[in-house]
């Protein structure tokens, strides 16, 4: 982003945890914020908008309708950065892929991975080709790294993520826009649970920080929040 024009992000799944903690680090920078949740907007979320300029959509990711109708909504906006944080976890740490039942197996696919992306082909027109696309991965998406196992159907759709974001990073090679795959580390949120290594306090800023370096870098990197390439 540049320091310019007055600058504008666009947070998809804000209502709590990471996004909503994004909202208001970005919101303290400056930065005017779109901030969508599914259902109706959270009290923390609300208060964000009493003392910042920040602004809430609504959209379901696994919904195509409902993308297509933000895109709709926001058609006359620009945002610097588009960041897609909405994600979810339905099985236990050590439950094997092929216990899960059927629907949370589609579910967190259709979120994590499919959901996303289709937010990310629809709204990514709203980004400048100086700006940049950033999607909530985790580190747990490396395939390279995953030697201890765990939350099998969640890696997963991490990886399958990383993966389509790879594939279309192929297909838009020729722009010069920055897209981001971002592995923040295990933090305590609601999905992150209490035994989470670092506090969103911690983890945010660092973030952020790695998302604004990053300005002006053509194409698609998976990193974590201090800028470390993740082995895919
Ligand atoms: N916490 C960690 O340690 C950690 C580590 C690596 C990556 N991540 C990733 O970071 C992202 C945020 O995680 P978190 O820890 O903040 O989780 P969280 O506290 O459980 O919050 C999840 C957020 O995603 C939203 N969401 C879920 N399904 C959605 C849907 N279908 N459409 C729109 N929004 C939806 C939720 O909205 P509702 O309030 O409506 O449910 C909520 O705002 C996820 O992608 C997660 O995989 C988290």
């Amino acid at each position: 982003m540049t320091e310019a024009h007055t600058r504008r992000a666009l947070i998809v799944g804000a209502s709590r945890g990471l996004g909503l903690a994004l909202v208001e680090e970005y919101a303290r920078r400056g930065v005017e914020v779109v901030a969508t949740v599914r259902d109706a907007e959270s009290e923390a979320l609300r208060a964000l908008t009493e003392r910042f300029p920040v602004a809430v959509e609504h959209v379901d990711v696994t919904d195509a309708l409902q993308i297509s109708a933000l895109a709709h909504q926001l058609a006359r906006d620009q945002f610097d950065l588009l960041f897609v944080v909405a994600g979810i976890s339905l099985a236990p740490v050590d439950e094997p892929a092929s216990d899960i039942a059927d629907d949370a197996f589609t579910r967190t696919m259709l979120t994590n991975a499919l959901g996303a992306m289709r937010v990310v082909e629809r709204l990514a027109a709203l980004v400048p080709q100086t700006g940049t696309v950033a999607v909530m991965s985790s580190g747990q998406g490396s395939v390279a790294n995953n030697t201890s196992g765990g939350f099998e159907v969640y890696r997963a759709s991490k990886a399958a993520l990383n993966q389509l974001m790879r594939s279309y990073a192929a297909r838009h090679a020729a722009e010069p826009k920055t897209l981001l795959l971002l592995a923040p580390g295990w933090i305590r949120t609601d999905m992150g649970g209490e035994g989470a290594g670092l506090d969103i306090a911690e983890a945010i800023p660092p973030l952020v920080d790695t998302i604004e370096a990053q300005h002006g870098t053509p194409g698609l990197h998976y990193l974590d929040r201090h800028g470390a390439t993740v082995p895919w």
